[in-house]
């Protein structure tokens, strides 16, 4: 079964359009020197952020947890003319590292970085959101939701990254993280102000339309 799924997802990725040159060196640079290189969402996964944002075309994207930039580039791809992509992270180093990637592409002036607690930055930004992607730690995706939903204009997006946690949301004894995402997970399914589907694309993307 696994063969058959690692097989289809070779095929998923062989059909999708490929990623800009900067975009895979940040991912090779991520995968030869970061212990933590799951955190980055990925190739096909980037090529799906990237697609949504061409979709949606939002003036305003929030982004809660940059790491190395590599979603915040892929979200730039499909931004309004004008558009920018707001940033938040805590992790000055990797901060760093984001940031001399993202100067390297024609996203380096729409692309604002935030250092800091997301839970102590959201509510001081004045914008309305198009589309908010939470990828930040997992006992606060609730609360970023609940920070997050008032400033996101009726027909943008929340997605969130992860909602599946390696399938760890269907232990019956959680973790915290299982536990803080499978609350979450029943948050936005009771949720009457929104339209939701929960896409099993890698760890899980909860895709939440505001109505
Ligand atoms: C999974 S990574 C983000 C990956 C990135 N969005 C991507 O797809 O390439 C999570 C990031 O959230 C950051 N983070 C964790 N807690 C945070 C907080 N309270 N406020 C802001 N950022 C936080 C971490 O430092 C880490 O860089």
């Amino acid at each position: 079964m696994n063969e058959i799924k690692n097989a289809l997802t070779d095929y998923a990725e062989e059909f999708t359009s490929g990623e800009s040159d900067v975009l895979r060196e940040l991912r090779e640079h991520c995968n030869a020197h970061y212990e933590d290189k799951a955190m980055l969402s990925g190739f096909f996964q980037g090529r799906v952020l990237a697609t949504f944002s061409r979709m949606i075309r939002p003036k305003v994207v929030l982004e809660i947890g940059t790491y190395l930039g590599y979603s915040a580039l892929c979200f730039a791809e499909g931004l309004a003319d004008g558009g920018k992509v707001i940033t938040l992270d805590v992790q000055e180093d990797t901060n760093k590292v984001a940031r001399s990637f993202v100067e390297r592409t024609e996203f380096a002036k729409a692309i604002e970085f935030h250092l800091g607690n997301a839970v102590d930055i959201i509510p001081t930004l004045p914008e309305t959101f198009d589309l908010v992607f939470i990828d930040a730690d997992k006992p606060n995706y609730s609360n970023y939701y609940n920070l997050v939903f008032d400033k996101v204009r009726p027909g943008g997006f929340i997605i969130a990254d992860n909602v599946l946690w390696s399938g760890k949301v269907l232990e019956a004894d959680k973790d915290e993280n299982a536990q803080a995402l499978h609350d979450f997970n029943q948050m936005v399914q009771g949720d009457s102000r929104v339209s939701n589907v929960l896409l099993p694309i890698r760890d899980g993307l909860m895709v939440v339309h505001k109505n």
